[in-house]
């Protein structure tokens, strides 16, 4: 265990991004699902964040936190880290105590369209709970540790409760899941011969530039949605139906019910108060030519859409080589600046200062 008079300490961890194949979509309070959800844990794109404790001389009565993004201070991101620490003023009164700075950066392009407020947070939240260990002196056993930290990350984005772990992983209670719950994400354990653990996940940049809709807005305008109920049941059954499908290993229904949940998102967009698309016509285009491709080739692949335009070809590790031919020949031309990302099913955070034991 680090000692406590070092004047300050580092703690590192890197989180990863995740793509959900059951979409969150509509939040009570607390930060807590409408729905069940379900993703892919990716092993590129991810978040590193180191995060330096200093005590103070004297507790002044205040939370006092800086956070840097690529080297620069970044204020939006900042607000939203700050909303968190107020979240856990009582569960975490030790945070008084000390000057926290935060330097973060994610190894995905900058503006490549990928939401990154589930690794950004899956990494703070793991800071968080080691900088407890250490300042409580309260070791968690690793099982605790991580569903302590899908906890904190879900109350900072509900998403990033699932980045906390690897492979696939569900959040929300589901019946047929044991030890699911409303509060944290649970990894959802894959058997020997399935083929999920070598998917792979090619995402098209379509648009780069920041979404028209920030998923708190979305989440907001479900509350009054026409279709609301019917989501939830949608949803919930989805993912059951899906859990069968990957125990079973029965990819043509984990492809539809995972298009089937891309669409229904943005159809839930169009038909909210705002009526808002996301969905550009090269994200179009691009579905297009993946089931053309698919229906020919016989090819397990299939598309999922997070909110926004750019679209994820999930396919396994064995159709690699056509795979990437087809996006080269068929897909780039749809994407902005030619730009895609070459991604896969990942192992979940790691910890990037070893001599912090968790
Ligand atoms: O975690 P949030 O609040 O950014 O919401 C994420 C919502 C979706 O990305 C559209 C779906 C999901 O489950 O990740």
């Amino acid at each position: 265990m680090v000692q406590m008079d070092e004047k300050s300490i580092k703690i590192g961890w890197r989180a990863p991004s995740n793509i959900a194949l059951i979409k969150y979509w509509g939040k009570r309070a607390n930060q807590l699902p409408e729905n069940g959800s379900l993703s892919i844990t990716l092993e590129n794109s991810s978040t590193t964040t180191y995060l330096s404790i200093r005590k103070k001389e004297k507790a002044d009565g205040e939370i006092g936190m800086k956070y840097y993004f690529h080297g620069v201070q970044n204020q939006k991101f900042g607000k939203k880290i700050d909303q968190l620490l107020n979240l856990l003023q009582s569960e975490m009164p030790f945070l008084y105590d000390y000057k926290l700075v935060f330097h973060s950066e994610n190894n995905f392009p900058h503006s490549a369209g990928i939401a990154s407020s589930a690794s950004s947070m899956a990494a703070v939240a793991l800071c968080l709970v080691s900088m407890e260990q250490i300042v409580t002196r309260r070791k968690l056993v690793k099982a605790e540790f991580f569903q302590r930290a899908s906890v904190i990350a879900r109350l900072g984005s509900g998403s990033a409760s699932r980045s906390i772990f690897g492979g696939i992983v569900t959040w929300g209670t589901i019946a047929s899941i044991e030890g699911s719950s409303d509060l944290y994400a649970t990894p959802f354990p894959l058997h020997e011969l399935s083929r999920l653990k070598h998917a792979g996940d090619i995402i098209l940049i379509v648009n780069a530039r920041e979404k028209k809709v920030s998923s708190s807005l979305g989440h907001a305008m479900m509350a009054a949605h026409p279709y609301r109920e019917g989501r939830k049941n949608q949803a919930n059954s989805n993912l059951n139906e899906l859990t069968k499908a990957i125990s079973e290993d029965n990819y043509h229904l984990i492809a539809k019910i995972a298009e089937n949940e891309a669409l229904s998102l943005h159809a839930l967009l169009m038909t909210s108060s705002s009526g808002t698309i996301l969905l550009q016509p090269n994200t179009l285009q691009i579905i297009e030519e993946i089931k053309k491709f698919r229906e020919s080739t016989g090819l397990d692949i299939f598309f999922t859409i997070d909110a926004g335009p750019n679209v994820h070809l999930i396919y396994f590790e064995n159709q690699r080589e056509m795979v990437h031919q087809f996006v080269r020949d068929k897909l780039v031309c749809y994407c902005e600046n030619g730009q895609w990302i070459d991604d896969k099913i990942g192992s979940g955070p790691k910890l990037l200062t070893p001599e912090i034991e968790f």
